[in-house]
């Protein structure tokens, strides 16, 4: 049985980080799904919000913005303590050898929908990629740090699992986690002295998402399964602009090109954010979301456009090369064409519910990143600021986790994982089926727009599929596909209860059967 101090759960920005402040003083193990890169982090394209010219910025503005955007759902402390620390953080992503975009000797700093200023740190129009690469590198060559590639965490490890009834224990522990090694089809108990959930988000439950695959909310799943208190699951960020070619598989094109002047555009030539809100198309993404889904219902067309074609065409190809690469597979020319958008599900703001140290309702286990619902974004996640936050919570559970790992014993006495009463499953296309069946669902009846008769249709279809998934779960030997349905049918049910729960529309939670708390659309 591997026993490490820390046991860290996904390889995007927060586990890596997290491991490698850990690492200086515990054994660590991460354990992540796919390849090492294979995560959310690499998709990033904008950049990392950060104060880092005090000259025309400052700290409270980056917290207004922030709360702004959260429509008055933010804990106003984890905002500021996250917004103080981002200059350091991002200082120490350079220290690591992150390289991010210059211009005279200073970061370029970019713009992006809901900043009052420019504060986008990036590396071009591919951050993510740069920091993932950098920090992959590190963890891999580090003599702390144990990386096990194609390994799904399944489970997390409790009193449960020990025979006990967890619902009268005032406290439950988390003891490590069983993990399935893909590879090898066998499940490793891991015993670790404390547990990390870095499982990043879940837009994999939605038809059109940015998400890579990976995406599909199993931290979360497997912290509710725990009994872990988890909130704000109806906040769900829609991005306003993908690329809207089917074989693009909703490609996102970085609100950093509107922060550079871009213009939304209808089929009809009009530049219709004005119209909606003041801010027009740097108004925060839930208000553009809903400005465009708007605009598709009203005017029964397929997508709108984003115009770039009256800024300066060398230096919007140097600024997105990225982009213009992708664009250009589908013929398309960002500074001569107007490219053709739509909104896709992006991020999850709500998630397992930690303090202020990343420490959730479990003793011994923490959540950081998109998996965690801190209270930094509230009702909805100001641009950016959500690398910011797997920086943060990264640093501050390393710290405490440091700090407490001797209160902390090592469970030697974990039973094996039981699979007794199961058989190799036969059944592919139950599987297959059941995903796109609840992605499609989700998008229909809990995307942008939702009401309570959309919502209670949902709920009805997604019973339905989780009876019949838990049924063949039970009788069927473990796999990634069938794990991931599972958590996936998990997600989708704390989504629609969440926002059945919610009596008012409120940023990213949209109901026509409710007034606008905060501010309204139009
Ligand atoms: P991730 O980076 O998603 O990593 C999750 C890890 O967990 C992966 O390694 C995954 O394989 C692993 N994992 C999941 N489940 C299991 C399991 N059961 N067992 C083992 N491993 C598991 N945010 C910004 O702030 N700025 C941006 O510019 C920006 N651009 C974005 C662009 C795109 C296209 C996307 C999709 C997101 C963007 N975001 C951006 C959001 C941001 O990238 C993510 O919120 C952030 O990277 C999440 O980091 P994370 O470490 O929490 O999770
Ligand atoms: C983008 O580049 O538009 C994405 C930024 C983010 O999700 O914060």
């Amino acid at each position: 049985m591997p026993s490490y101090d820390f046991l860290v759960v996904g390889s995007g920005l927060a586990g890596l980080s997290f491991a490698l402040k850990a690492s200086e003083r515990a054994k660590v193990a991460i354990v992540t799904k796919d390849r090492i890169q294979e995560t959310n982090t690499w998709y990033a394209q904008g950049g990392i919000a950060g104060v880092m010219n005090l000259d025309v910025d400052s700290f409270d503005k980056h917290i207004e913005d922030t709360l702004v955007a959260g429509a008055g759902l933010c804990n106003h402390e984890a905002v500021s303590n996250m917004v103080y620390q981002a200059p350091r953080l991002i200082q120490e992503l350079m220290n690591y050898g992150v390289g991010f975009t210059t211009k005279d000797g200073h970061l370029d700093l970019g713009k992006e929908g809901g900043h009052s200023e420019h504060r986008i740190v990036h590396a071009a129009d591919a951050t993510g990629r740069e920091v993932e690469n950098v920090l992959a590198t590190k963890v891999k060559s580090h003599p702390n740090i144990d990386v096990y590639e194609y390994h799904f965490a399944m489970e997390l490890i409790t009193e449960h699992h020990l025979g006990k009834k967890v619902k009268y224990l005032p406290k439950i522990h988390c003891f490590g986690a069983y993990v399935l090694d893909i590879e090898h089809s066998k499940v490793i108990t891991f015993s670790a002295k404390k547990t990390i959930l870095a499982t990043g988000g879940a837009g994999e439950v939605y038809a059109h998402t940015t998400n890579p695959n990976i995406a599909t909310g199993d931290g979360i799943a497997m912290a509710y399964r725990a009994k872990a208190k988890i909130d704000h699951m109806e906040f769900v960020q829609f991005h306003p602009t993908t690329l809207s070619v089917p074989e693009a598989d909703s490609f996102l094109i970085t609100e950093a090109m509107r922060g550079y002047g871009a213009v939304l555009r209808n089929t009809g030539g009009e530049a219709f954010m004005k119209s909606y809100d003041s801010r027009g198309e740097l108004a925060p993404r839930d208000i553009v979301a809903r400005a465009i889904d708007d605009q598709l219902k009203k005017r029964g067309d397929k997508t709108v456009f984003l115009d770039a074609t009256h800024l300066d065409e060398q230096s919007i190809r140097n600024h997105f090369p990225n982009i213009a690469q992708e664009c250009s597979k589908y013929g398309i020319d960002i500074a001569k064409d107007w490219i053709p958008v739509v909104p896709a599900a992006h991020y999850l703001c709500g998630g397992v519910v930690v303090d202020e140290h990343g420490r959730s309702s479990i003793e011994h286990l923490y959540a950081i990143g998109e998996t965690a619902c801190t209270g930094v974004h509230g009702a909805n996640r100001l641009a950016s600021n959500s690398l910011l936050e797997a920086l943060h919570y990264a640093d501050k559970a390393s710290n405490h986790a440091l700090d407490t790992i001797h209160l902390a014993p090592i469970q030697n006495n974990l039973p094996d994982w039981d699979e007794s009463g199961t058989f190799n499953p036969n059944e592919w296309v139950l599987i297959s089926h059941n995903r796109e069946e609840l992605k499609q669902l989700m998008w229909d009846y809990v995307g942008i727009v939702r009401s309570d008769l959309r919502l209670q249709r949902a709920l009805r279809r997604q019973s339905l599929l989780y009876e019949e998934v838990e049924d063949y779960y039970n009788r069927t030997r473990v796999s990634p596909k069938l794990l991931e349905l599972r958590n996936l049918i998990s997600i989708a049910y704390l989504i629609i209860q969440s926002a059945m729960a919610r009596k008012e529309s409120c940023g990213l939670h949209y109901n026509l059967d409710y007034e606008v708390h905060g501010r309204t659309i139009s």
